[in-house]
This record gives C-alpha cells, sequence and structure tokens, in this order.
C-alpha cells in the first residue's frame, strides 16, 4: 500500500505582509516548507507533489530534493489546490497525506501516526486535531453526540457555540486515494469563494462513512504560520528542539535560550557553547572544542580542541587544537592547520596557515599561503590587491614576519627568511636572508640556527 504526501504551499502569505512567500521564510536557517517537506517526505513512499502557485518560480528554486511540483492558478482555497495533484497521482498511489507547507515543527513521527490510523480504518479519512485553549485562527473540529467527527468549520463560519470548542483542525490528513478524488469535486464553493479541504469531512459524514481522528498532545507541532508573530514563535520552538537534541547528543550548551543553532549543524561530544552564538548553514564542529560567548559560524568546520573566542568565522576550516580571537575573523577559504594561534583583531581570507603558525595580533592575510611554525607579527599585512587583481603572498617555513611589514604581492619569502619592523616587501625575499627598510632589502644572510 503507498502513500504520497501533497504539500500545500500556493497561497500568497498575505498576512505576513512581505515580499518574500511566506513559504520561503526562513526558520532556523531554511525555508519554512523545507521543514514541512522533509516530514512529509519520510511519513510516505513516494516522492512529495508540492502545489505552488503564488511566486512559484522562487519557490521552486528554492526547494531541493526529490519532489514534483504542480501550479495552482488561480489559488482557489486548499480543496482545490489538492485537485491540481489528482492529474498526477490518480491510480498512483493508495493513500494521500496532505499537510500545509505553513506547518514547520509537525514532526514526522506525528504523520506516520496519521497514516498508520488510516490504513487501519475502513473509513475514508483520518485527520490530525489538537485540543488547545488558543483557537489562533484554527477551524474548529465538530462532534456528533456519540464522539464521532462530524464537520470541522473555519473560524470565520463558525457561531458562537461553535467558536468555544477547544479541538481544533491542525492541518494535516490522510485519504483514501480514490474516495478523495472524488470527493474534491464535490466541495461546494464558500462564502469567501474558495473550496475548502476541510468539507471533505462533511462529505464522509454525509456518505455515512467513518472518520478518524488523531489528537496530537503536543501543542508545540501544530504551530501554524500566517503572521510574523508566528513566525518568530515556530522560530523559538524550532531553536529549542535543536539545541535539546545536541545537548542529549553530548554537547554542552551553556544557555540554550541564547544558542541559536540551524538545522543541519553537527556538532560533537563534550564541545561547549557559549551564550550568544549562532551556528549556520553546513558547519561542522568536532568533539571538546569551546566556541563562543558572542560568535558566528557559518558553513564552516572545526576539528577538535579548537577554541573560538568572540570570533567570526565564514566559510572557513580549522584542523585540531586550533585556538582564534578574541576578534578574529576567518573569511571564505581560511585553512588554519592544526596547532594555529591567531590572536585578537586578525582577519585571513583565501589563505592556508600550516601546522604551528602563530599570528598574534592585527593582521590581515589574504591569498596567501604560510608554512609551518612561521611567526606573522603584528600589523602584518599581506597588500594582495592592486585595484585589479588579488595576487599571491607566500611564505616559507620558520619565517619571522618583523610588526607591521607590508607584503607586496605577489611576493615570496623563503624559509627562515626575516623581514625588519615596518619593512615593505616588494620583491622577493630568499631563504635565510633579513630584509628591512622601504621598500625592503635583503642586508644580510642570516647565520643558521644549530638544529637541535
Ligand atoms: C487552514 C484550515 C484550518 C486549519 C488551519 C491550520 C482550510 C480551509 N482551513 O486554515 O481548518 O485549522 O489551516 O493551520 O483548509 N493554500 C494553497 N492554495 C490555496 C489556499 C491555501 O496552496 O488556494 C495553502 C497555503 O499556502 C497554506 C495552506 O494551504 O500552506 C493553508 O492555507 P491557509 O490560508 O494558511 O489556511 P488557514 O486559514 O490557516
Ligand atoms: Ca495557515
Amino acid at each position: 500500500m503507498k502513500t504520497t504526501a501533497v504539500l500545500l504551499a500556493a497561497g500568497q502569505g498575505a498576512r505576513m505582509k512581505s515580499g518574500l512567500p511566506k513559504m520561503l521564510h526562513p526558520i532556523c536557517g531554511r525555508p519554512m516548507l523545507s521543514h514541512s517537506l522533509a516530514s512529509a517526505m519520510q511519513a510516505s513512499d513516494e516522492p512529495s507533489v508540492v502545489v505552488v502557485g503564488h511566486e512559484a518560480g522562487q519557490v521552486r528554486a528554492a526547494i531541493s530534493g526529490d519532489v514534483r511540483f504542480v501550479i495552482q492558478d488561480p489559488q482557489l482555497g486548499t480543496g482545490h489546490a489538492v485537485m491540481q495533484a489528482e492529474s498526477l497521482l490518480k491510480g498512483k498511489t493508495d493513500y494521500v497525506l496532505v499537510t500545509y507547507g505553513d506547518m514547520p515543527l509537525l514532526q514526522a513521527s506525528t504523520l506516520e501516526r496519521l497514516v498508520e490510523t488510516q490504513k487501519a480504518n475502513r473509513g475514508p479519512l483520518t485527520m490530525l486535531t489538537v485540543i488547545a485553549a488558543d483557537p489562533r485562527g484554527f477551524g474548529r473540529v465538530l462532534r456528533k453526540s456519540d464522539g464521532a467527527v462530524a464537520a470541522i468549520v473555519e473560524e470565520y463560519a463558525a457561531s458562537p457555540e461553535q467558536l468555544k470548542v477547544n479541538e481544533l483542525n491542525v492541518g494535516a490528513y490522510c485519504f483514501k486515494a480514490d474516495w478523495l478524488w472524488a470527493a474534491l469535486h464535490r466541495i461546494k464553493v464558500s462564502p469567501k469563494g474558495e473550496y475548502y479541504l476541510t468539507d471533505t469531512a462533511e462529505l464522509a459524514v454525509r456518505d455515512g462513512l467513518a472518520i478518524q481522528a488523531v489528537v496530537c498532545d503536543d501543542l508545540i507541532e501544530t504551530i501554524g504560520i500566517n503572521t510574523r508573530v508566528h513566525l518568530a514563535e515556530a522560530e523559538s520552538a524550532m531553536r529549542a528542539r535543536i539545541n535539546r537534541t545536541h545537548m542529549l547528543n553530548g554537547v554542552t550548551l551553556m544557555d540554550p535560550a541564547v544558542t541559536y543553532i540551524e538545522a543541519g549543524v553537527k556538532i560533537g561530544r563534550d564541545t561547549v557553547i557559549l551564550p550568544n552564538t549562532y551556528i549556520r548553514g553546513a558547519t561542522e564542529i568536532g568533539e571538546r572544542n569551546q566556541i563562543g560567548p558572542n560568535s558566528h559560524l557559518l558553513d564552516s568546520k572545526i576539528g577538535n580542541d579548537c577554541t573560538v573566542f568572540m570570533s567570526i568565522m565564514e566559510g572557513a576550516v580549522l584542523e585540531d587544537d586550533v585556538d582564534i580571537g578574541p576578534f578574529a575573523r576567518l573569511r571564505k577559504g581560511a585553512h588554519l592547520a592544526k596547532h594555529v594561534h591567531m590572536g585578537n583583531f586578525g582577519e585571513v581570507k583565501d589563505s592556508y596557515l600550516a601546522e604551528g603558525v602563530k599570528m598574534g595580533h592585527f593582521s590581515y592575510i589574504g591569498n596567501a599561503t604560510i608554512g609551518r611554525h612561521t611567526n606573522i607579527g603584528a600589523g602584518t599585512i599581506t597588500c594582495n590587491f592592486d585595484g585589479v587583481n588579488k595576487n599571491p603572498t607566500e611564505i616559507g617555513e620558520d619565517v619571522f614576519i618583523g610588526s607591521d611589514s607590508m607584503l607586496v604581492a605577489p611576493v615570496k619569502i623563503g624559509d627562515r627568511a626575516k623581514t625588519g619592523a615596518g619593512a615593505v616587501v616588494t620583491r622577493d625575499i630568499p631563504a635565510d636572508m633579513l630584509a628591512v627598510g622601504v621598500p625592503a632589502r635583503a642586508i644580510k644572510k642570516l647565520e643558521r640556527k644549530k638544529e637541535e
């Protein structure tokens, strides 16, 4: 028996008051639709169908994975939206799981429960409900005196008596496919000119068929997003869920309420995350690191035993036992090998710092490679941009760059060379030479230290 999910994502989301389609507003770093989609895919057997309409092109472009899109134009309500999937799915699936793209917190396990219940149901429909004090504009679930579901009534159409009902329609349904396709064509247009999927409940009752209701006991899962107030609620609920998972996996979060970890981030055991830290995108962090406070990590990789203290990393890599900060900024392509030390107010971009490099204070390193155990003095700058091109700087091993050296690229500095403080290096410096002045000139051959 096959189940296919249909996600409704064609609505305009007018209540968001936004130029961005509602489905693409991010929650913990991902468009809300992709959270809903991930759960729906997990609870079904075939690639999901996403119904798009408003800004369809933008929505399609933002969603990846094994999904099929169908267009709903014009958007005439949730029932009409599901109808758009009929020609694609009719005869191809036994059950249809329908959910809304604006319910990003619904868990796959809950949807699985819905599908399982429907598989055991002789009637055509199982729906998800929740008992809640705050109705949040949701449709009310009306039951008959024997407890069976009778209908779903939208808030605006409900009588004062019906408004008091505290069982709400969450917006997730599992249908017998054949019954669904026929029922969709029987839905009558509402006073608002829309065809409501929720009217299928009444149709089933009229057919004398049983509706099952699965009651969701976690209110958080049922947060639907219609306004930016709901968006903020969903963000903080999703954040709490992500943070809890990391903590249960062995990561210490000193204050989870102010720790912002996006969906998909990986963090190893015994890493400690200090407050006000943002860990975003495809970031992967190993074990026993200390990150934060006040740090921002995007699409970066960190090995084991590192310290990132009040610093920023974007598209950067730290190997093991590296320490950076406070106020270090690693930009795209910065790669610090093991045991590198980078102190305050440094910036590194598109550069490789080999094992044991020390760069303590106030430096800019761009488009450079720096050999093992080289020391970069305070205030060193690779002058990598000549106004047109980015030029490379190559610094060898065990080099000593004096404070405030300007390395005018392209330039190479040989192994074990030294520059004097304030040197402006415009020509290559051979290995083992001392260079000083403006522009710097090599003045003497350095004595080699005896090998230990
Ligand atoms: C809907 C339900 C309501 C339920 C609530 C839960 C209906 C009629 N009402 O109300 O009972 O309590 O969700 O969150 O279903 N959409 C389309 N095409 C359309 C209209 C909507 O794809 O023509 C999509 C929207 O993008 C959205 C979803 O369907 O993802 C729900 O639409 P929305 O307008 O948010 O419905 P609610 O008023 O929240
Ligand atoms: Ca909604």
